[in-house]
């Protein structure tokens, strides 16, 4: 028996009034395991809450590690004949997974801001972004192939194929609540691995939304769980993930630190790792760049989600010749960004996903104002209180203040000059960070020198936007472990059994 069966669960009334859920469909507000709708064994509960208005949306169960067991066994028993479907047959059930997403995309978007509280137009290009990765690994289903080998003896022939590794655990993160899970459940899938997931405590509804969506769609009982845990349940969920036999693979994208600690616990069974962790991007803007096309790359890597992405630019570095024209255009769209809640069309940037983020991102503006850098926009707590900080532009930062050493993860540009190519990269690559990172050049040349020199997994060269399904998408040093996205992405779910077949004529 696994937990308290809710098959019908009515909403919130302000979930109920925006989804209008009610008149449609059943709105989910349990957990998911095997199939069924469940609460936590504990009876217990917590609020999860719209961070632009303080009213709580919905409770939603507090699962702790008996809850993540449950979950585990539910997904190791639905591996057992998910492993042994075809490419093709994942393929049409993921297909019509993207379906069903696409069908409900305002639904799904508006929930989206609700509880994590970015723009509505933000959220809808989520699930856009969202859908794009099951679509992509819809088809690349059916495109995990082995390989026959040069054998080296007449007498041996040597093949191998791609297995899927098994049960896989998944922590994601608020700033992308469905996008993060997309990405790592659709690869899961296609490999033909099963998973468990467990949200962040702050937007477990987008999460739950997207594995309705999958019940939907039809994918199998047990493919896919739901696990939701409050801040206090949450290690010990992620310690049970971490040291069970059954889960073979844990998929993390959030915080170095956790990243980190799930990386030793993993250490005793000997588990597949993949970490998406925090980044520190440089964003370096060169004489010959096209300065319109650098502000609005800046801005859109800067400000997207409120800056509370692990891609967001961090540190811009700014060439002397073109520093002034540069910073007073950027200076002028910063100063044109309206702050709201999210679900106002004209809304450019939410409040903070929590008060923690916000005393967080403040206390970085602080010390950098104590330590010498100068504001030029924003600057302090927005006039509509709770997490609304105001968009902030901070010139003249240094190598001693917290924002350069660390991601700010808010809506706050800061901003250096530098003279020469070589100071650039040398203040670029100075961190242990090596997520994203832009440039915007015209020297060809330079283009060149620049994308091989900077020590990041990924690179902008006059863009700002980088992120696809079809791209791989990952750090070297500190920020992680791995790749999500493109046919890379499958890796970390599949393993590679190698046969040799002897006595050959
Ligand atoms: C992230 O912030 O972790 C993901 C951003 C993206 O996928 O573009």
């Amino acid at each position: 028996m696994i937990g308290v069966v809710l098959k019908r669960v009515v909403c919130s009334p302000q979930v109920n009034r925006v989804l209008s859920c009610t008149s449609h469909r059943d709105f989910h507000d349990k957990g998911y395991i095997m199939g069924e709708w469940v609460g936590a064994k504990s009876g217990k509960t917590f609020d999860v809450t719209n961070p632009a208005t303080d009213q709580v949306l919905a409770k939603v169960p507090d699962m702790d590690e008996h809850d993540a067991e449950a979950s585990i066994q539910a997904a190791q028993t639905a591996f057992l004949s998910w492993r042994h479907t075809t490419g093709k047959e994942r393929s049409k059930l993921m297909r019509k997974w993207y379906d069903v997403i696409i069908k409900r995309k305002d639904e799904m978007a508006k929930l989206i801001t609700l509880e994590n509280g970015k723009p509505l137009a933000e959220s809808l290009g989520e699930i856009i972004y969202s859908s794009d990765y099951v679509e992509f690994y819809s088809e690349e289903a059916r495109r995990i192939h082995g390989e026959i080998l040069s054998s080296p003896a007449k007498s041996k022939e040597m093949m191998f194929v791609r297995e899927p590794i098994g049960v896989v655990a998944m922590l994601v993160p608020w700033n992308f609540p469905t996008a993060m899970i997309a990405r790592k459940v659709s690869a899961a899938l296609a490999a033909g691995c099963t998973c468990t997931i467990k949200p962040s405590e702050d937007t477990p509804l987008s999460t739950i939304l997207l594995a309705a969506t999958a019940e939907e769609a039809g994918i199998p009982l047990g493919v896919i769980n739901v696990i939701t845990s409050s801040r206090q349940h949450a290690a010990g969920v992620g310690a049970k993930f971490c040291t069970s036999h059954e889960v073979r693979g844990i998929s993390f994208t959030g915080s170095t630190g956790v990243g980190n600690l799930l990386y030793k616990q993993c250490a005793s069974t000997t588990k597949r790792l993949a970490l998406e962790l925090g980044g520190n991007a440089p964003f370096i803007v060169f004489d010959s760049a096209d300065l319109d096309n650098a502000v609005v790359g800046a801005m859109a890597s800067k400000f997207r989600n409120g800056g509370q992405t692990c891609v967001a630019t961090n540190r811009i570095l700014i060439q002397d010749k073109v520093y002034d024209v540069f910073i007073s255009k950027l200076k002028d769209a910063i100063s044109k960004l309206v702050v709201g809640d999210g679900l106002d069309p004209k809304t450019n940037i939410g409040p903070l996903i929590n008060m923690a983020q916000f005393h967080k991102v403040a206390a970085m503006v602080d010390d950098a104002k104590e330590k010498g850098a100068k504001v030029l926009v924003g600057g302090k707590h927005h006039s509509l209180g709770r997490t609304y900080y105001e968009p902030t532009l901070l010139v003249d930062i240094k190598q001693d203040m917290l924002c350069y050493q660390q991601e700010i993860f808010g809506p706050v540009a800061m901003t250096m000059k530098f003279k020469t190519e070589e100071e650039a990269i040398r203040i670029a690559n100075n961190t242990r960070s090596g997520l994203a990172s832009y440039f915007y050049s015209n020297d060809f040349s330079q283009i060149r020198r620049v994308s091989h020199a900077l020590e990041y997994g990924m690179v902008g060269i006059n863009e700002g936007i980088i992120s696809a399904a079809e791209a791989p998408f990952g750090g070297v040093k500190e920020s992680g472990l791995g790749r999500e996205g493109s046919k890379h992405g499958l890796d970390e779910y599949c393993n590679i059994k190698y046969f040799c077949i002897g006595g050959l004529n």
